[in-house]
């Protein structure tokens, strides 16, 4: 069986594949036979090494930090799943998915809806359960209220716009003027585009501003955050890790996201999807044999949705 490995960290050119041997399921476990294997960032963080004094990686790595694909064997008599049933994860980090298989705990896995396709299923647990925990759980979204969403046409962005719209939300999306339809085809009810107008210096007031590609900061959005609101950001750096401390005590709240791979979160997602509420966008589709190229394209930062890797098997 063929994955993407690499063996020391650099740039995207260290990654290559190679053959491997399928290990058995263990008990608790389901061995994934894997359709597709969705692109995210911090995919090409931890590969450069960016990451390495947060999290060190045991190399050789395979990168890949969501999935979905078909039960192959499933390692408990009793299990939740079979053979044949189609799924779609988050992966823990020590993970990954640019594989043709791979062995999930199944208390992460869930079943797939019915109605998209393998690629789209795949790119969707990882910015999906970003987008999801971030407004809901630390943003406490309720109908009403009015939402921000700063980089509405990356992975994270494209899924909150959704995922605000199905709380019954009003919706400002921050998108660069070629993405404006882009960005109003997942149901933004307005859109600011950045390079005419600065989002921070607008008279409005949001009771949540997510910056879905953490290039602002609480500094900048102070003056458009509404009483009792929340400003949220992708990237969970020390000031916005100790700033959270503070959170109970002040009427602006600040928070950084680390999204948990929670099955019941994705199960919650898969209800949206299958009320035809959520969808992902892909701009491109890569093979194994791509992944580098894939690597490269997402590093310019500049990738409309997602990417995806499609087996071939
Ligand atoms: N902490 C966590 O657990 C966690 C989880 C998931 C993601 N993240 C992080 O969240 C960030 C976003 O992830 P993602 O998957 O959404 O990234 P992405 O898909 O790579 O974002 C690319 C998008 O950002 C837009 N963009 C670039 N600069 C912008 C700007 N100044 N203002 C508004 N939009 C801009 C680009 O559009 P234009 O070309 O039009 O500018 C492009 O569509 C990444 O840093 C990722 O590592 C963190």
């Amino acid at each position: 069986m063929k994955k993407v490995i690499y063996e020391k960290y650099g740039d995207a050119d260290v990654l290559k594949v190679t053959d491997f041997e399928i290990n058995e399921p263990a008990e608790g476990e389901v061995l994934v036979k894997i359709m597709a294997a969705g692109i995210n960032p911090v995919d090409y963080k931890i590969r450069s090494g960016a990451l390495k004094f947060i999290y060190r990686a045991k190399l050789p790595r395979t990168p890949g930090g969501e999935i979905s694909g078909i039960v192959e064997k499933t390692g408990s008599k009793q299990s939740a799943f079979k053979p044949g049933d189609k799924v779609y994860a988050m992966l823990p980090i020590s993970v990954g998915g640019y594989s043709e298989f791979v062995n999930v705990k199944e208390d992460l896995l869930s079943l797939m809806p019915e109605n998209i396709s393998f690629n789209e299923a795949a790119v969707i647990p990882l910015a999906g359960l970003t987008a999801l925990q971030a407004l809901r759980d630390k943003g406490n979204i309720n109908p009403g209220m009015k939402v921000l969403i700063n980089g509405g046409s990356g992975g994270v962005g494209m899924f909150a716009i959704q995922i605000a719209k199905a709380f019954d939300t009003e919706v400002t999306a921050v998108c660069s003027g070629k993405n404006i339809s882009f960005v109003k085809s997942f149901g933004a009810d307005h859109v600011i585009d950045y390079e005419k107008d600065d989002f921070t210096k607008s008279e409005n007031k949001y009771d949540i501003v997510l910056d879905a590609v953490a290039k602002s900061s609480f500094g900048k959005c102070k003056k458009i955050l509404a009483d009792k609101s929340a400003f949220i950001t992708t990237i969970p750096s020390p000031p916005v890790m100790l700033r959270q401390i503070i959170n109970p005590m002040v009427n602006k709240k600040v928070f950084g996201i680390l999204t948990k791979p929670l099955s019941k979160d994705l199960d919650f997602l898969t209800e949206l999807i299958a009320q035809g509420k959520l969808k992902a966008g892909i701009e491109e589709v890569y093979s194994l044999e791509e992944a580098a190229k894939a690597h490269k394209h997402i590093e310019t930062g500049r990738v409309k949705g997602k990417l995806v890797i499609e087996m071939k098997h």
